[in-house]
């Protein structure tokens, strides 16, 4: 190495320090208007020292921080991360200055293509996380009086997620005052998450361009006999990022009152950035102060998944049902995951607070009419609110039929409030027990196999008293019992399913 070259070596490793530091610096954003008018912008607000990088991505319902940053081609991969519960959620997002922009590219899941978006710098400070407001001491929340047995009705997610709108909404509560399910007892039409607008000057929550009119269309479902409901976050963002009701609780339950609302799912997703799994009882009570606080009784549903116990303390926040479970998907395999996972939690289900093993997905077109008839008998036995799932303007006949079973109902129904439990287990065999009010007990017998089954039931081993006869609630005919047991077949992912005295 000649005298010359000493020279320059430094002036190279300078330029690259100094070009590294001239870079990713800076409060970046990415986001267009939707469909709806709603903007929901991604944050990158980073810090470049040298080959360092440091700083927050928000994005959606989640807020993380840069942990790690690698220099890679010519850009970087950063890996960030929160706190979600106990447990760490971890992304990893390349990035890249190109001109004067960022491209940010990241994978949805590790096997999903690579997703390329551009983002601009923003003053500093826009898209800042919120501080975190101080909790309430806790208290018990009056009883509503509301849900004396578990809530019926309609829930847009499941089939239509960011679609739901206006129209939509009227034409699901047309069907269901009309098809036989009001009869039936359904009377909630909710509208989940992607209703949303800004706020106003006064911090108002506002609907977004798919909902022109809130209090008109509470009017309308009203004026069907039928009720509202909506849905929300305590956190500053809904999961699917839109506004959250973080620091405007008693606001929002005032706003959900004027319009008519009857019905609120209050849904943890970004409260889990400020907030842990420890004080969720009191993020809750503060949503469940503000509503009693309306005087008008409206119905609530916390969902934040089944953590941190939320049956022991649901019911103190005013809680009317509670989620017990991660989100449930149109499959077999899902719907008997959590569906057959809900014996231990009997105890906690009574009149007014209710177990919620998630909305049916009854009629999506993913599971055969045997198992959707599971599905429904499933959470009878469990006393589980019935949120019917689908579009309910074009069902198959057998779907209606399945929903409008009005002897399964019954069971679901049954105002002693008692969750049903498994009495009986043998390899994909279950026999699963409700006590019912007046002393009868409805009896699900189901086969989880691929192939059918001939199951033999010994009343003895499900400790009851041979009962003499019952109804058979899916071939609605008595049925006359004769002996200590009897064989019944079973279709494969099928049931049988009966009232007995
Ligand atoms: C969560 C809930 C779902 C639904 C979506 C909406 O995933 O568990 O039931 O409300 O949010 O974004």
């Amino acid at each position: 190495m000649n005298i010359r070259s000493f020279r320059i070596l430094p002036v190279v490793i300078l330029a690259a320090a100094f070009s590294f530091a001239a870079d990713l610096t800076g409060n970046w954003a990415v986001g267009n208007p939707g469909a709806d008018g709603v903007t929901r912008k991604t944050y990158l607000d980073l810090k470049q020292e040298g080959s360092n990088i440091t700083g927050h991505i928000r994005v959606s319902q989640f807020y993380y921080t840069v942990k790690e940053s690698t220099p890679e081609g010519d850009g970087f991969t950063l890996k960030a991360s929160l706190m979600d519960g106990h447990n760490e959620r971890t992304v990893q997002y390349q990035v890249k200055l190109v001109g004067e922009e960022l491209q940010v590219s990241n994978r949805r899941r590790a096997d999903s293509p690579l997703n390329t978006v551009v983002a601009h710098r923003v003053p500093a400070g826009e898209g800042a996380y919120p501080a975190r407001n101080p909790l309430p001491a806790l208290h018990k929340v009056p009883y509503n009086g509301l849900a004396k047995t578990p809530p019926m009705g309609w829930n847009s997610w499941n089939k239509f997620a960011g679609r739901v709108d206006d129209a939509g909404v009227r034409a699901m509560a047309d069907a269901m005052a009309s098809n036989g399910m009001k009869e039936a007892g359904y009377t909630y039409i909710n509208i989940d998450d992607t209703w949303e607008g800004e706020r106003d000057a006064k911090g108002n929550i506002t609907t977004n361009k798919k909902f022109p009119d809130m209090k008109a269309l509470a009017d309308y479902v009203h004026s069907k006999g039928l009720k509202l409901g909506i849905y929300s976050s305590p956190g500053p963002n809904t999961c699917a990022g839109y506004e959250g009701s973080y620091g405007h609780e008693e606001q929002d339950a005032k706003t959900y009152a004027a319009w008519g609302i009857d019905y609120l799912k209050y849904d943890w997703c970004s409260a889990r950035n400020l907030y842990t799994d420890e004080e969720m009882q009191a993020v809750y009570q503060k949503m469940g102060d503000a509503l009693q606080a309306t005087g008008r009784p409206i119905l609530y549903s916390l969902c934040q998944y089944g953590r941190a116990d939320v049956w022991k303390w649901g019911p103190e926040v005013g809680g009317n049902a509670w989620r017990t479970t991660g989100d449930i998907k149109d499959t077999w395999e899902s719907m008997t995951r959590i569906g057959f996972r809900q014996n231990d939690l009997a105890p906690w289900a009574a009149p007014g607070h209710w177990n919620d093993p998630d909305m049916l997905e009854i009629g999506n077109g993913h599971m055969t009419d045997t198992e959707y008839e599971v599905h429904m008998s499933l959470w009878s036995i469990l006393a589980a609110p019935l949120l019917a799932g689908n579009d309910l303007r074009e069902m198959a006949p057998s779907i209606l039929a399945i929903l409008t079973n009005r002897e399964v109902i019954a069971i679901n129904q049954d105002k002693a409030g008692k969750q049903g439990q498994r009495a009986w287990q043998s390899g994909d065999q279950e026999i699963w027990i409700r006590d019912l009010d007046g002393g009868g007990k409805a009896v699900a017998v189901f086969n989880r196999g691929a192939e059918k089954a001939d199951v033999k039931v010994k009343w003895a081993d499900l400790k009851m008293q041979a009962p003499a006869s019952g109804r058979d609630l899916w071939a609605h005919k008595d049925v006359a019992f004769q002996g200590d047991s009897l064989v019944t077949s079973i279709p494969s992912h099928g049931v049988v399913m009966w009232s007995v005295k």
